[in-house]
């Protein structure tokens, strides 16, 4: 079987920004404190009547201008997302109808943060093979519209955006070589949305107490990631018998830029083996390391010949990196 690889990558940030000195006006934070705390600096947030299929589309739009290909060669959609439009049907769906691939099958998939590196696999899998040949993957959330205004703890940490990659054949020496996930449910409710699911269904009381909204336990997601970080870029690695002086460019999820320099420093790394762009964008989640990956590619951080590691860490508590050959 030939190898399966990115053909097309594309992404799509709202033009709305949104700086840490906005955040100060609206609840009790400082430039300093955020800039400190994560490295951030702005974030994009969509339109009050822009959904995360909207974005999603705008990103595979580009994907598919850079592969060469139209939406109608497209066999399989699949939409990683933690901000669905709706609680049901798939955003997926929405996002096939919007861009018109007309024949193609089309799902979510939601690991939060680490829903990109999980829908990669899964799409890689599918690419290339009988009655699939083209896959598009796409990371897209809005997350302003499903974090609580009121809590400094996590709003200002997260953006709005989509990122998307086209996969199908590539020539022998390139393509996604694999990847390592993991899980761990013991933390589900670690970084978590308490109510709205069938746990504490609509309508409820809880949807007073704000438990509609995103919950994160930000001190034990930081002493997660901070180990899963390197532990998915080794198993990765090991899984298929490469060597961490082999990869070119580690292009790991934006959460936080004192989370991605402590990973690095573990694995021994200096920092200009990543790429990071958090400070214009905050954490966009499932979108966060397409975008990355786009922007490394314009900007000439990525090239063709790169061994390049993917790596994402989030709620589930669900990580995972994937080793790919551009
Ligand atoms: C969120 C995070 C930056 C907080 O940093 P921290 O050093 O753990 O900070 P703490 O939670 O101990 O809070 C320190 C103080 O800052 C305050 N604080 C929290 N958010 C604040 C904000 N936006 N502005 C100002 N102060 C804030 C806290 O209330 C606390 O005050 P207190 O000491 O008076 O109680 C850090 O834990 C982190 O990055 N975690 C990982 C989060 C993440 O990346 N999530 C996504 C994963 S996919």
């Amino acid at each position: 079987m030939a190898p399966v690889g990115i053909i097309g990558v594309g992404s799509y940030v709202p033009p709305r920004k949104m700086s840490n000195e906005d955040w100060a006006q609206i609840v009790d934070t400082s430039d300093e404190w955020i800039t400190t705390k994560t490295g951030m600096k702005n974030r994009r947030i969509a339109d009050s009547n822009v959904c995360t299929s909207d974005l999603a589309v705008k990103a595979c739009k580009v994907a598919l201008e850079n592969s060469g290909l139209e939406a109608s060669d497209i066999d399989l959609l699949i939409l990683a997302t933690s901000s669905p439009d709706v609680p049901m049907s798939s955003t997926a769906g929405i996002v096939q109808e919007k861009l018109g691939c007309t024949d193609c099958g089309a799902f979510d998939i939601n690991a939060v943060c680490a829903g990109w590196v999980h829908a990669l696999d899964v799409g890689s899998r599918f690419a290339g093979t009988k009655g699939y040949r083209n896959v598009l993957v796409v990371g897209s959330e809005v997350y302003s519209r499903i974090l609580n205004w009121e809590d400094r703890s996590t709003c200002v940490l997260f953006g709005d955006g989509a990122g998307a990659v086209v996969l199908s054949e590539v020539p022998r020496e390139k393509g996604i070589i694999g990847s390592w996930l993991m899980s761990d449910g013991s933390g589900s409710n670690v970084i978590e949305i308490p109510a709205g699911g069938v746990r504490v269904p609509i309508p409820s009381e809880e949807f007073k107490e704000g438990m509609q909204y995103f919950h994160m336990d930000g001190r034990a997601v930081w002493n997660f990631a901070i180990e899963a970080f390197p532990q998915a870029v080794l198993g990765v690695l090991e899984r298929f018998g490469r060597t961490l002086d082999e990869v070119d460019l580690i292009i790991p999820h934006q959460a936080n830029i004192n989370i991605i320099e402590a990973g690095m420093q573990n694995l021994g790394l200096p920092m200009d083996k990543t790429y990071t762009n958090l400070h214009k964008y905050g954490n966009t989640a499932g979108a966060s390391i397409p975008i990355a990956m786009h922007e490394a590619f314009e900007e000439g951080f990525l090239k063709e010949g790169d061994l390049v590691v993917t790596v994402a860490f989030g709620g589930g508590l669900a990580w995972g990196a994937n080793l790919i050959q551009f």
